[in-house]
């Protein structure tokens, strides 16, 4: 029988939905209630939703996997209620106890199992969202928000799969300054960065390495992932200075490098020393790491008018040796040595 998301292969991220999507209501007094699980569906609005006006809006994303035995897996949920309830705090939005929002998860990703593709590098995005629904036109806190989780059976967030990424240092445009809210997943730092990007497209490299705002001069993160550099056997990220999202799989390859045997620092990371490393090849591989981009190698830099190869353009080995522990624990097929899946049942 055919699944019901058709062609897996034809999958596009983000295009497909699942049947259903879970709904919870808050109102100031009463907290949260209706919590329910409806058929995938528009809702109507007031256009005065303070969210459509002053973006109170916050997301998450998380993937199901179904694993090689038949079980059904999600990794490290928790980290995702977590780091929800971090950006509702500084969005002055309600948190959602961890438990609810796992169990919301748990539930409606059981009811729709069989949109959990099972190709290899197949998965099912899941997007819990919150938005600020009281309609009114003042700059205050909305007094009632909507949650809601929807699901996308995704392939390869890049047309590439697992293959090098072309990345454009942008110098000019600021994506996120310390003290915003570039640390969180708020809607508004994705449209941020969208000129940035067609920029990026317009000339021919698929992602943005963004620089910090005040000098242009230390590596942030990617337009959707955080990055990592490979000096021989010293891993080296951008440390989180406020305006950088702390990402979940930056925090998994962390521990996976020092269980690997790597010495990873966190700290500040200048351009001119990444390409200096480039130049004299001590810099030996970049990747960027993400929920929907997992481990993506990346090939190439553009910084004003020259491109920068790392690694002849190829996958490098401990970019792959990564990229294989990850999957492998999240699809179940190496022992999770982490305690990092989450079985559903
Ligand atoms: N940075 C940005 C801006 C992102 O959108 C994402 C994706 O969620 C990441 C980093 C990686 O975060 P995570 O590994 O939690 O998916
Ligand atoms: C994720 O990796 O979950 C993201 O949110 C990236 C994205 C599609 C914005």
């Amino acid at each position: 029988m055919k699944p019901p998301y058709g062609d897996v292969e034809k999958l596009v991220f983000g295009r497909t939905f699942a049947e259903h999507m879970f709904k919870m209501k808050y109102s100031e007094g009463r907290g949260w209630h209706d919590a329910k699980i409806e058929k995938y569906g528009s809702f109507t609005m007031d256009p005065a939703s303070c969210v459509l006006h002053y973006s109170q809006e916050i997301f998450e994303g998380l993937k199901a996997y179904k694993a090689l035995n038949g079980k059904m897996l999600l990794f490290r949920p928790e980290q995702n209620a977590r780091r929800l309830n971090r950006s509702a705090r500084k969005l002055c939005m309600p948190e959602i106890p961890e438990e609810d929002f796992v169990n919301a998860v748990k539930e409606l990703v059981l009811l729709d199992k069989e949109w959990i593709p099972d190709a290899p590098g197949t998965s099912l995005y899941v997007r819990p969202t919150m938005i600020a629904s009281e309609a009114f036109l003042g700059v205050h806190p909305s007094k009632e928000y909507l949650f809601y989780i929807i699901m996308s059976p995704v392939g390869p967030y890049f047309k590439e799969g697992f293959n090098t990424v072309s990345i454009y240092v942008e110098d000019q445009l600021v994506r996120a300054a310390v003290g915003g809210v570039g640390d969180i997943k708020t809607g508004g730092n994705y449209a941020a960065s969208l000129l940035g990007a067609m920029k990026a497209e317009e000339k021919g490299f698929s992602q943005v390495l963004w620089l910090d705002a005040k000098e242009h001069k230390y590596v942030e993160e990617v337009g959707a992932m955080n990055v990592f550099f490979v000096f021989g056997d010293k891993v080296v990220t951008p440390q989180l200075t406020g305006s950088i999202l702390p990402g979940i799989t930056r925090n998994s390859v962390i521990a996976l490098a020092k269980d690997m045997g790597y010495e990873v620092e966190e700290r500040r990371i200048s351009i001119d020393e990444v390409l200096d490393g480039i130049k004299s090849k001590e810099l030996t591989e970049i990747f960027g790491s993400g929920t929907a981009a997992i481990i993506s190698p990346v090939g190439l830099f553009h910084y004003k008018d020259n491109n920068y190869y790392i690694n002849d353009n190829k996958v490098g080995s401990i970019t792959r040796a990564f990229y294989e522990r990850l999957v492998g624990i999240q699809y179940g097929k190496i022992e999770d040595t982490m305690g990092w899946s989450y079985e559903l049942k």
